[in-house]
């Protein structure tokens, strides 16, 4: 089993009011097309504005060195994204007796009437096959003080273990499981699921759902560190807007 990785959060990117506006410029992948002139009109005005945007946010995006434009400092483009505060769940799916689950951070609300929610999953999980064939998951909320759930579904696999013998849960409406300690939980039917990069989009019609602990508060993605090991999975430098 993976043990979480203690990486430090020294440098965090997400600190708010530390951003120089005058400094502040967006880094650039350096593609097949080489390297962006400087100062060439629309495109860079757009670059500008968009460095901008990020460094009001609070999002240190890099800065200009003598080197020229600079990638973000170490812990760059993980700390951005983690800067989507984005909660930390777990995904329950489920075809027919077979279940599993694993943690996940990229869940969102897509639409309110049908109510929609999405989900980004990496095909190669021992929890796709189930998903796909059983055609329904479960959201499960994670409190703050559930890091340990957060890496007990997330950092091994149902190949491997059966992760939901350690917990306690019971089947929902949908059959996927329901952790009975979470914070809240949403089931869904897939209405959707599309190719999206190396991951794909997977989008549920809700159809049941439950708030446990009202007066807990989330687990929070950003506090998780780098639970997900996601930090060598960034590209070193953003691609170039075509
Ligand atoms: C904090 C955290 C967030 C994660 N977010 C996602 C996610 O959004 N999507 C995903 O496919 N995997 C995500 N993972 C990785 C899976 O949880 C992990 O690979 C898991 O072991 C897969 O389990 P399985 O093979 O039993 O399906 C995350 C892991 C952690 C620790």
């Amino acid at each position: 089993m993976k043990t979480t990785n203690e990486r430090g959060r020294k440098g965090s990117a997400i600190d708010r009011g530390r951003a120089d506006l005058s400094t502040a410029v967006p880094f650039r992948c350096r593609d097949a097309d080489g390297p962006r002139p400087s100062g060439q009109g629309g495109q860079t005005r757009k670059w500008h504005r968009r460095a901008r945007l990020l460094a009001m946010s609070g999002v240190d995006i890099g800065r200009r060195t003598d080197q020229g434009w600079s990638a973000m400092r170490d812990n760059n483009m993980a700390d951005l994204f983690r800067g989507l505060t984005a909660g930390v769940y777990v995904i329950g799916v489920a075809q027919g007796e077979f279940r599993n689950a694993f943690t996940a951070s990229s869940v969102m609300l897509v639409s309110f009437r049908p109510l929609l929610v999405a989900i980004s999953v990496n095909p190669t999980h021992a929890s796709y096959p189930i998903l796909d064939g059983g055609g329904v998951f479960t959201i499960n909320v994670l409190k703050a003080e559930q890091l340990n759930a957060a890496e007990h579904f997330g950092t091994q696999s149902g190949r491997t273990v059966d992760k939901l013998s350690a917990t306690p849960w019971r089947a929902g409406r949908t059959g996927a499981p329901l952790l009975i300690d979470a914070l809240a939980h949403i089931e869904c039917q897939v209405v959707m699921d599309i190719e999206a990069g190396d991951h794909r989009l997977v989008v549920g019609r809700v159809v049941d759902g439950a708030v446990l602990a009202a007066d807990a508060s989330p687990l929070l993605y950003a506090s998780t560190g780098d639970l997900d090991q996601s930090a060598e999975l960034y590209a070193k430098e953003f691609c170039q807007l075509k």
